[in-house]
């Protein structure tokens, strides 16, 4: 079974991905970890961001994997646990100039299908349901205000040491929705065969009996 999480930035996608994988015993996969692992290789390598064949030439020769622990998914880059630092505001900020090159989201396209390849997953990102997995039997799109998906990352950050302001995390989700959803290539946009949940209101756990009720409809 093939269950796909879509939806704009910080609407609470992969926690609730995850939560249901857990539940499900599935396999869980966060693509948008993988595109924020690219950008990572481009930054750490002084390439620009823009720069389609270098950071290509990146993507060929350093190894992107997912290794799930006690301590939940972890992805590596050439063996090193990266997912603290993808997390970082310098990454978040330049991940949508990395994910609308074409030729990056073919090649992290093909990986992610051959992950969802005979195994139950559970996807998170913003093209599951158009393009990646567009037979998945489940297509969930999330959505959330821009106010309470800042307040959501404010408090994250917080948590983590960061202080930026709500202002400026409200100015920042709402530049990144733009971006990802008018990019030429796999923008984001609901499914149409997607049901869409609106968690603006709802704590996690109903977040997760919503959409567990929705998964056992189509069991
Ligand atoms: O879900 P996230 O915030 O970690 O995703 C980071 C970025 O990656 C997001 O701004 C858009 C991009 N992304 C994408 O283009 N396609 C996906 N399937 C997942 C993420």
């Amino acid at each position: 079974m093939q269950i796909a999480i879509d939806g704009p930035a910080s609407a609470g996608k992969s926690t609730i991905a995850k939560l249901i994988a857990k539940n499900l015993g599935f396999v869980y996969c966060d693509t948008g970890a993988m595109y924020r692992t690219v950008t990572l290789l481009a930054k750490n390598n002084q390439v620009d961001y823009g720069n389609v064949s270098g950071i290509l030439q990146l993507m060929d020769t350093h190894e992107i994997t997912f290794l799930n622990t006690d301590n939940g998914q972890r992805v590596l880059l050439d063996g090193q646990d990266v997912s603290d630092e993808i997390r970082s505001e310098v990454i978040t900020n330049n991940v949508s100039q990395v994910s609308a090159i074409k030729e990056v989201r073919e090649k992290l396209v093909d990986m992610q299908r051959d992950l969802a390849n005979d195994t139950n997953i559970v996807m998170d990102g913003r093209d599951i349901g158009t393009t990646v997995l567009p037979d998945a039997e489940v297509k969930i799109f999330l959505i959330a205000s821009v106010k309470v998906r800042a307040q959501r990352r404010y408090k994250e950050n917080v948590e983590r040491g960061i202080n930026t302001p709500l202002s400026t995390l409200e100015d920042e989700i709402e530049a990144r929705d733009y971006k990802d959803s008018h990019r030429e290539i796999s923008p984001l946009k609901k499914a149409d065969d997607a049901i869409e949940v609106d968690t603006s209101d709802m704590t996690i756990e109903q977040v997760v009996q919503k959409v567990s009720e929705i998964v056992n409809s189509h069991k």
